[in-house]
């Protein structure tokens, strides 16, 4: 069987990795792919914004199914293109999609079908941000949102009236994001513990994959600029069988749901950001995908051959029962360039990458690599996720940061202390 795999990150890689070990599977094209993914497929050039080429490269791979990595292809309507032409993908549409791709439609879908999530009011004006701002009625620090697609900074969390009012400006301006922020969401902050939640739906069934923590920080002990995420850990200690049970009754089948009843059935990974609170786990935020870098901690947990899985949702034919989930720890430390998530050099070579796959329980995972000259050479501002698995979270942390150890590039950086939170 012949996959398509869009994006170009770990998490692409990961998924990559995987099915490329798993019989049916006769051939995994990339697309744009990076290095680490050459080795488990071939690389195709496509942009991630043009449905009509990426459809085209599919049937010219003649891809058995497309997996959809990153949100962008979501966005602009990559599966609706390949459904109208008969051809088989792992995705929502852009229709569900929008569940992360507009904040306004997310947390109105959320009032709409009792999804608990932040107090907010929706602006589109300066004075009616103005108002809700004067009111203090969301309480202080408040929570500032563009409504579209930001890459990760579209969300501010303002001290006082006066910086809620100026950030309010420069998003509804188009100054700070765009159109993104043309419109904006004010909404109460949550206080409690972050947490990430995943399941793969067919539109109607969800199966969880089960809990990871990000740490979206830049530098250790969460300081620093927000990041794409510089490691994360699964599965999250903070969720056990009772906690599970509420997200999945509370928060995942009423969004499926809901979702089904307005025409919009949503299939594919779903991600839900959540906050949990005295009065339990609050959505934060949809994303329509696998986290990046969760997923390269979250597949590897799946104790069951994945490809049936994912073939199974794309059809809308999921077996109704659990995934089978392996009971060991995944940490992953992602490997960036200094400067990252500001401006970085590239094309840095990259030493030890054999080294450090050979050491036991470490898998590396490719985001931003390419091939120079045979070389493989740094590309981007998150270069790889080094993922260690083991038993128990010290013997994972370990792993992981061996195989760190033995990669070098100049101007390597990663942060020391992922997985910590989840060793008590
Ligand atoms: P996002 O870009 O949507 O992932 O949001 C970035 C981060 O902002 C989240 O991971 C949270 O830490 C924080 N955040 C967003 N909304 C809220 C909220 N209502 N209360 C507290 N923190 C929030
Ligand atoms: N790690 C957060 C995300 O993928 O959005």
């Amino acid at each position: 069987m012949r996959l398509l795999i869009l994006g170009s990150g770990a998490r692409e890689h990961a998924l990559a990795h995987r099915l490329a070990g798993e019989p049916p599977v006769s051939h995994i094209t990339c697309a744009p792919g990076n290095a680490g993914m050459a080795a488990a497929g071939s690389l195709a050039a496509v942009s991630l914004s043009d449905p009509a080429a990426m459809l085209d490269l599919a049937a010219r791979e003649q891809a058995a199914l497309t997996i959809v990595g990153p949100e962008l292809p979501l966005s602009v309507g990559v599966v609706d293109r390949f459904l109208g032409a008969g051809r088989p993908i792992l995705g929502p549409t852009r229709a569900a999609a929008r569940l992360e791709t507009s904040k306004v439609w997310a947390k109105q879908f959320m009032a709409r079908h009792g999804v608990p999530t932040a107090e907010f009011q929706i602006c589109d004006s300066e004075a009616d941000a103005d108002a809700v701002i004067a009111s203090g009625r969301l309480g202080w620090p408040l929570v500032l949102k563009a409504d579209g697609l930001a890459a990760g900074k579209g969300v501010v969390l303002a001290g006082d009236a006066a910086e809620a009012r100026a950030v309010a400006r420069t998003m509804l301006s188009g100054e700070a994001f765009g159109e993104a922020g043309r419109r904006i969401v004010l909404e109460r902050c949550l206080r409690g513990q972050e947490l990430s939640y995943f399941v793969l739906s067919d539109g109607h069934r969800a199966m969880p994959l089960g809990s990871a923590q990000d740490h979206k920080r830049a530098f250790d002990d969460d300081q620093g600029p927000n990041t794409g995420g510089m490691g994360a850990f699964a599965p999250s200690p903070l969720c056990d069988a009772a906690l599970e049970a509420r997200i999945l009754e509370a928060i995942v089948h009423p969004t499926l749901a809901g979702l089904r009843a307005e025409g919009t059935p949503y299939r594919g990974f779903l991600y839900c950001g959540l906050m949990l609170t005295d009065e339990g786990p609050y959505v934060i935020e949809f994303n329509a995908r696998l986290g990046d870098p969760e997923a390269q901690v979250v597949l590897p947990l799946v104790d069951e051959p994945l490809l049936p899985l994912l073939d199974a949702a794309a059809a809308g034919s999921l077996p109704d029962r659990p995934i089978r989930i392996a009971s060991e720890c995944q940490v992953g430390v992602v490997v960036a360039s200094k400067g990252y998530p500001g401006t970085y050099e590239t094309g840095k070579v990259i030493e030890g990458l054999d080294r450090a796959s050979a050491l036991e329980g470490v898998t590396v995972y490719h985001a931003g690599t390419a091939l120079r000259d045979g070389a493989v050479v740094t590309a981007g501002g998150r270069v790889l996720t080094v993922v260690g698995q083991g038993r128990d979270f010290r013997t994972a942390i370990d792993r992981a940061y061996a195989g760190v150890a033995a990669i070098q590039f100049e101007g390597k950086f990663f942060r020391t202390d992922i997985g910590r939170k989840a060793i008590r």
